[in-house]
Protein backbone atom coordinates (compact mmCIF):
# COMPACT_ATOMS: atom_id res chain seq x y z
CA UNK A 1 0.00 0.00 0.00
CA UNK A 2 1.08 3.27 -0.79
CA UNK A 3 0.48 5.96 2.03
CA UNK A 4 1.05 9.97 1.76
CA UNK A 5 2.26 11.94 5.14
CA UNK A 6 1.46 15.25 4.15
CA UNK A 7 1.26 19.05 5.87
CA UNK A 8 1.95 22.26 5.11
CA UNK A 9 5.79 22.36 5.32
CA UNK A 10 7.14 22.68 8.61
CA UNK A 11 4.81 20.55 10.41
CA UNK A 12 7.40 17.93 10.95
CA UNK A 13 7.21 15.20 8.55
CA UNK A 14 10.34 14.85 8.00
CA UNK A 15 11.59 14.66 11.46
CA UNK A 16 8.46 12.29 12.11
CA UNK A 17 9.15 9.97 9.10
CA UNK A 18 12.91 9.55 10.21
CA UNK A 19 11.72 7.64 13.62
CA UNK A 20 8.89 5.43 11.92
CA UNK A 21 10.23 2.49 11.87
CA UNK A 22 6.95 -0.26 10.37
CA UNK A 23 7.45 0.95 6.58
CA UNK A 24 9.85 2.09 3.99
CA UNK A 25 10.01 5.86 3.92
CA UNK A 26 10.49 7.72 0.85
CA UNK A 27 11.36 11.47 0.52
CA UNK A 28 8.81 13.17 -2.23
CA UNK A 29 11.96 15.66 -2.77
CA UNK A 30 14.22 13.50 -2.99
CA UNK A 31 11.92 11.35 -5.51
CA UNK A 32 11.72 14.25 -7.67
CA UNK A 33 15.52 15.30 -8.31
CA UNK A 34 16.19 11.57 -8.86
CA UNK A 35 13.53 11.11 -11.56
CA UNK A 36 13.86 14.98 -12.92
CA UNK A 37 10.80 16.08 -12.07
CA UNK A 38 11.64 19.35 -11.08
CA UNK A 39 11.53 21.77 -13.39
CA UNK A 40 12.02 24.64 -12.29
CA UNK A 41 12.18 27.52 -9.60
CA UNK A 42 10.10 29.58 -8.27
CA UNK A 43 11.94 32.83 -7.36
CA UNK A 44 8.85 34.69 -5.75
CA UNK A 45 8.04 32.15 -3.48
CA UNK A 46 11.46 31.10 -2.76
CA UNK A 47 10.77 27.15 -3.88
CA UNK A 48 10.87 24.66 -6.32
CA UNK A 49 8.27 24.30 -9.85
CA UNK A 50 7.91 19.95 -10.11
CA UNK A 51 6.02 18.44 -12.53
CA UNK A 52 3.33 16.18 -10.97
CA UNK A 53 2.72 13.83 -13.45
CA UNK A 54 6.36 13.01 -13.85
CA UNK A 55 6.42 12.48 -10.30
CA UNK A 56 3.60 10.20 -10.15
CA UNK A 57 4.41 8.40 -12.72
CA UNK A 58 8.16 7.65 -11.02
CA UNK A 59 6.13 6.50 -7.55
CA UNK A 60 3.27 4.40 -10.02
CA UNK A 61 6.41 2.23 -10.68
CA UNK A 62 7.41 1.65 -6.62
CA UNK A 63 6.87 -1.69 -5.82
CA UNK A 64 5.63 -2.81 -2.42
CA UNK A 65 4.29 -0.77 0.63
CA UNK A 66 6.00 2.54 1.07
CA UNK A 67 5.20 6.02 2.93
CA UNK A 68 5.88 9.23 0.90
CA UNK A 69 7.01 12.17 3.19
CA UNK A 70 6.66 15.44 1.46
CA UNK A 71 3.65 18.45 1.02
CA UNK A 72 3.21 16.98 -2.41
CA UNK A 73 2.63 13.09 -1.57
CA UNK A 74 -1.44 13.00 -1.30
CA UNK A 75 -1.23 14.09 -4.41
CA UNK A 76 0.61 11.15 -5.85
CA UNK A 77 -1.99 8.02 -6.52
CA UNK A 78 -1.99 6.85 -2.63
CA UNK A 79 -4.52 4.84 -0.88
CA UNK A 80 -4.56 6.43 2.51
CA UNK A 81 -2.87 10.34 3.48
CA UNK A 82 -1.92 11.28 7.18
CA UNK A 83 -1.72 14.85 7.55
CA UNK A 84 0.11 16.50 9.82
CA UNK A 85 -1.24 19.02 11.87
CA UNK A 86 0.14 22.04 13.36
CA UNK A 87 -1.55 25.29 15.26
CA UNK A 88 -0.55 28.50 13.22
CA UNK A 89 1.33 30.02 16.56
CA UNK A 90 3.64 27.13 16.74
CA UNK A 91 4.20 27.07 13.14
CA UNK A 92 4.95 30.04 12.89
CA UNK A 93 7.71 29.70 15.39
CA UNK A 94 9.42 26.54 13.56
CA UNK A 95 9.12 28.58 10.39
CA UNK A 96 10.82 31.21 11.51
CA UNK A 97 13.30 29.19 13.66
CA UNK A 98 14.33 27.68 9.68
CA UNK A 99 15.32 31.00 8.55
CA UNK A 100 12.42 31.68 6.31
CA UNK A 101 11.78 35.10 5.40
CA UNK A 102 8.61 36.45 6.62
CA UNK A 103 7.03 36.05 3.71
CA UNK A 104 7.08 32.36 3.02
CA UNK A 105 6.07 32.10 6.95
CA UNK A 106 3.19 34.31 6.10
CA UNK A 107 2.24 31.77 3.13
CA UNK A 108 2.97 28.87 4.88
CA UNK A 109 0.90 29.98 8.13
CA UNK A 110 -1.55 31.25 6.21
CA UNK A 111 -2.26 27.87 4.25
CA UNK A 112 -2.37 25.90 7.73
CA UNK A 113 -4.70 27.67 9.26
CA UNK A 114 -7.12 27.29 6.43
CA UNK A 115 -6.94 23.70 5.95
CA UNK A 116 -5.19 23.84 2.37
CA UNK A 117 -3.53 20.40 2.37
CA UNK A 118 -6.49 18.96 4.30
CA UNK A 119 -8.68 19.74 1.32
CA UNK A 120 -6.53 18.85 -1.12
CA UNK A 121 -5.83 15.22 0.44
CA UNK A 122 -9.48 14.71 1.34
CA UNK A 123 -10.60 15.70 -2.71
CA UNK A 124 -7.86 13.07 -3.43
CA UNK A 125 -7.47 10.56 -1.13
CA UNK A 126 -10.35 8.22 0.09
CA UNK A 127 -8.90 7.36 3.62
CA UNK A 128 -7.69 10.70 4.98
CA UNK A 129 -6.69 10.79 8.99
CA UNK A 130 -5.07 14.22 10.64
CA UNK A 131 -2.60 14.69 13.96
CA UNK A 132 -2.38 17.56 15.39
CA UNK A 133 1.76 17.85 16.45
CA UNK A 134 1.52 21.34 17.76
CA UNK A 135 2.59 19.69 21.46
CA UNK A 136 3.97 16.66 20.45
CA UNK A 137 7.47 15.25 20.29
CA UNK A 138 8.74 14.04 17.25
CA UNK A 139 8.67 10.24 18.72
CA UNK A 140 5.34 10.73 19.83
CA UNK A 141 4.43 12.29 16.46
CA UNK A 142 5.93 8.65 15.05
CA UNK A 143 4.27 6.73 17.39
CA UNK A 144 1.12 7.56 15.60
CA UNK A 145 2.19 7.37 12.37
CA UNK A 146 2.80 3.95 13.15
CA UNK A 147 -0.72 3.46 14.92
CA UNK A 148 -2.32 5.19 11.84
CA UNK A 149 -0.40 2.47 9.36
CA UNK A 150 -1.22 -0.64 11.94
CA UNK A 151 -5.20 0.29 11.06
CA UNK A 152 -6.21 2.25 14.20
CA UNK A 153 -6.99 5.54 12.33
CA UNK A 154 -9.99 6.08 13.61
CA UNK A 155 -8.05 7.55 16.86
CA UNK A 156 -6.91 10.41 14.17
CA UNK A 157 -10.46 11.26 12.27
CA UNK A 158 -10.77 13.95 9.84
CA UNK A 159 -12.09 17.04 11.52
CA UNK A 160 -10.60 16.77 14.92
CA UNK A 161 -8.40 19.60 14.50
CA UNK A 162 -9.67 23.29 14.20
CA UNK A 163 -7.67 26.58 14.30
CA UNK A 164 -10.69 28.98 13.32
CA UNK A 165 -10.71 30.09 17.34
CA UNK A 166 -7.50 30.48 16.96
CA UNK A 167 -7.37 32.00 13.41
CA UNK A 168 -10.59 34.45 15.12
CA UNK A 169 -8.11 35.47 18.22
CA UNK A 170 -5.98 37.42 15.66
CA UNK A 171 -8.66 39.99 14.84
N1 LIG B 1 7.02 17.55 16.97
C1 LIG B 1 7.86 18.60 16.90
N2 LIG B 1 8.04 19.41 17.95
C2 LIG B 1 8.86 20.47 17.89
N3 LIG B 1 9.56 20.84 16.80
C3 LIG B 1 9.43 20.07 15.71
C4 LIG B 1 8.57 18.91 15.70
N4 LIG B 1 8.63 18.36 14.46
C5 LIG B 1 9.48 19.13 13.76
N5 LIG B 1 9.97 20.14 14.49
C6 LIG B 1 10.88 21.20 14.04
O1 LIG B 1 10.20 21.90 13.01
C7 LIG B 1 11.06 22.15 11.90
C8 LIG B 1 10.44 21.57 10.64
O2 LIG B 1 10.45 20.14 10.70
P1 LIG B 1 10.56 19.27 9.38
O3 LIG B 1 11.73 19.71 8.57
O4 LIG B 1 10.49 17.84 9.78
O5 LIG B 1 9.22 19.73 8.65
P2 LIG B 1 8.66 19.27 7.23
O6 LIG B 1 7.19 19.07 7.43
O7 LIG B 1 9.44 18.12 6.71
O8 LIG B 1 8.89 20.58 6.35
P3 LIG B 1 9.12 20.68 4.74
O9 LIG B 1 7.78 20.45 4.09
O10 LIG B 1 9.62 22.09 4.56
O11 LIG B 1 10.15 19.64 4.35
C9 LIG B 1 12.42 21.55 12.25
O12 LIG B 1 13.26 22.61 12.64
C10 LIG B 1 12.14 20.62 13.41
O13 LIG B 1 13.20 20.61 14.32
MG1 LIG C 1 10.60 17.88 4.99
Amino acid sequence: MKVALTGTPGVGKTCASSLVGTIEVVSVHELAEKCHAVVGFDEERDTVEVDIDTLADAVSRIEGDVMLEGHLSHLLGVEQAIVLRCSPTVLRQRLAAKGWSDAKVRENVEAEAIDVILIEAIEAVTRVCEIDTSSMRVEDVARAIEEILSGESEKYPVGHVDWSQEVFDWF
